[in-house]
């Protein structure tokens, strides 16, 4: 800040006497003091130099104090000048004409001195005081300009990165739906390899199941023939055609079970999930390659667990996963002798939480190497073989939240081992 010069006072009054006077009493005072003789004089002064304070004299020849002061005040860039009144009119009316028009304060003549110094003290450390003030806000609102600039260039950065934002979230939401609909084409493609995987696991039994079909159906026919003849007969054998007719049910219903299990599987569709006894599971895919077993000289064992804690999932599916097994293992034990066929089909509960299913069979077994190979897609030893089985059983086994490996010891035949999560009404269901 540069350093304050002294104030400046104008003296305005016609007697020079009196502005002697004026002049010594206010000697004492850090101040630079002008003189005016008259009104014009003084706003001539007052126009070339803002003073800090005007003392006026109000009675003079031509334009007097009054007039003087009502011209300052008119004026924008003289209105802020201090002025305080001397005159010997000490009437209340003259006071308030002179406070009226603007002026500061006001001293009669003959002033005492110490009065005069006193007032002009107090009237330059209010200007002081305003100025400063005026200052002070000067510099506040430059601030707030300078704030106000800094806010504008802030709010256009907020709205480009908003902007920046809104282009990168959509580019991102464009991508998460391609993403969507490619993770859609993939799902697709599994269902129908699954789908095709169940096809040609059920194919392949498909001479055994007409086998299996042909037998009610023969039975049925004859039983229809014996029921004939027993009726046309005098008298008729009511009492043994009833009998021939109740096998025919039987066998009917037998037919029926055998195709309502291959329909099932060869179902394309909906999951459908519940709870489920992997025994009971295990004795129904059984089932369905009894006739392929027997036809291929292959014994199927059982030993299976009773009262195991269900597993949740879906059926189909996990009938899938042990038909795949079962397939693999009736082709692997059909290099081997027909009294070495065997192939075992075992449930236990497992690790506490888990129940296990597993296919084991006295084959040639899995090269060390090749554990966890078998498991990817398209890789067969078979000439015919798709070479998925195993890829979309594990696809299948882990979507349920289990496991599914091959152990494999020296010439023991290989082992597929499955891992269910045991589900008690508390867990969470798996899918
Ligand atoms: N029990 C087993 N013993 C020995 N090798 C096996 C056994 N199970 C599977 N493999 C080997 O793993 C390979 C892959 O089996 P996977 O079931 O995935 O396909 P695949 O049986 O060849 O064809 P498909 O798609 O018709 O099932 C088989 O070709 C076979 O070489
Ligand atoms: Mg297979």
């Amino acid at each position: 800040m540069a350093p304050a010069r002294p104030a400046l006072v104008l003296l305005v009054d016609d007697d020079p006497a009196s502005l002697k006077l004026l002049s010594e009493a206010l000697a004492g005072l850090p101040l630079t003091l002008a003189v005016a003789t008259d009104g014009d004089m003084a706003l001539r002064q007052i126009r070339r130099e803002l003073p800090d304070l005007v003392l006026l004299d109000a009675l003079m020849p031509g334009l007097d104090g009054f007039e003087v002061c009502r011209r300052l005040k008119a004026a924008p860039e003289t209105c802020d000048v201090p002025v305080l009144f001397m005159t010997v009119l000490a009437d209340t009316a003259s006071r308030v004409r002179g406070l009226e028009l603007g002026a500061v304060d006001y001293v009669t003549k003959p002033f005492v001195r110490e009065e005069l110094v006193a007032r002009v003290r107090t009237q330059l450390s209010i200007r002081a005081a305003a100025s400063e003030l005026s200052a002070a806000v000067r510099a506040l609102s430059e601030k707030n300009e300078e704030l106000a600039c800094a806010r504008a260039s802030l709010e256009i950065e907020v709205a480009r990165r908003t902007e920046a934002l809104r282009a990168q979230s959509r580019r991102l939401e464009r991508e998460l739906e391609l993403n969507r609909a490619a993770e859609l084409k993939v799902q697709r493609a599994h269902d129908q390899l699954a789908h095709l995987n169940r096809v040609s696991a059920v194919s392949e039994l498909a001479a055994s199941l007409a086998h299996e079909l042909n037998q009610p159906l023969a039975a049925i026919l004859s039983n229809a023939q014996a029921a004939e003849r027993l009726l046309t007969q005098t008298p008729p054998g009511i009492a043994d055609a009833r009998a021939a007719l109740a096998d025919i049910v039987a066998d009917d219903r037998r037919a029926g079970q055998v195709i309502q299990r291959i329909r099932a599987m060869l179902r394309k569709g909906e999951l459908s999930v519940a709870a489920m006894d992997l025994s009971e599971l295990a004795r129904e895919v059984v089932r369905l390659v009894a006739s392929a077993a027997l036809l291929a000289g292959t014994t199927v064992r059982l030993d299976l667990a009773s009262g195991l804690p269900h597993v949740h999932g879906d059926g189909i599916q996990v009938q899938q996963v042990l038909l795949n097994l079962l397939v693999n293992a009736l082709d692997a034990v059909s290099r081997r002798p027909p009294e070495a066929r065997l192939v075992v089909v075992r449930t236990r509960p497992a690790d506490g939480s888990h129940v296990e299913l597993s296919v084991a069979d006295s084959g040639d077994g899995v090269a060390p190497e090749d554990l966890e190979r078998i498991f990817e897609p398209f890789v067969t030893s078979k000439p015919h073989g798709l070479g998925v089985g195993l890829a979309i059983s594990r696809s299948i086994v882990e979507a349920h939240g289990g496991r599914l490996w091959a152990e494999c010891r020296p010439g023991e035949g290989a082992t597929f081992r499955c891992a269910l999560p045991a589900w008690d009404q508390g867990a969470r269901p798996a899918g």
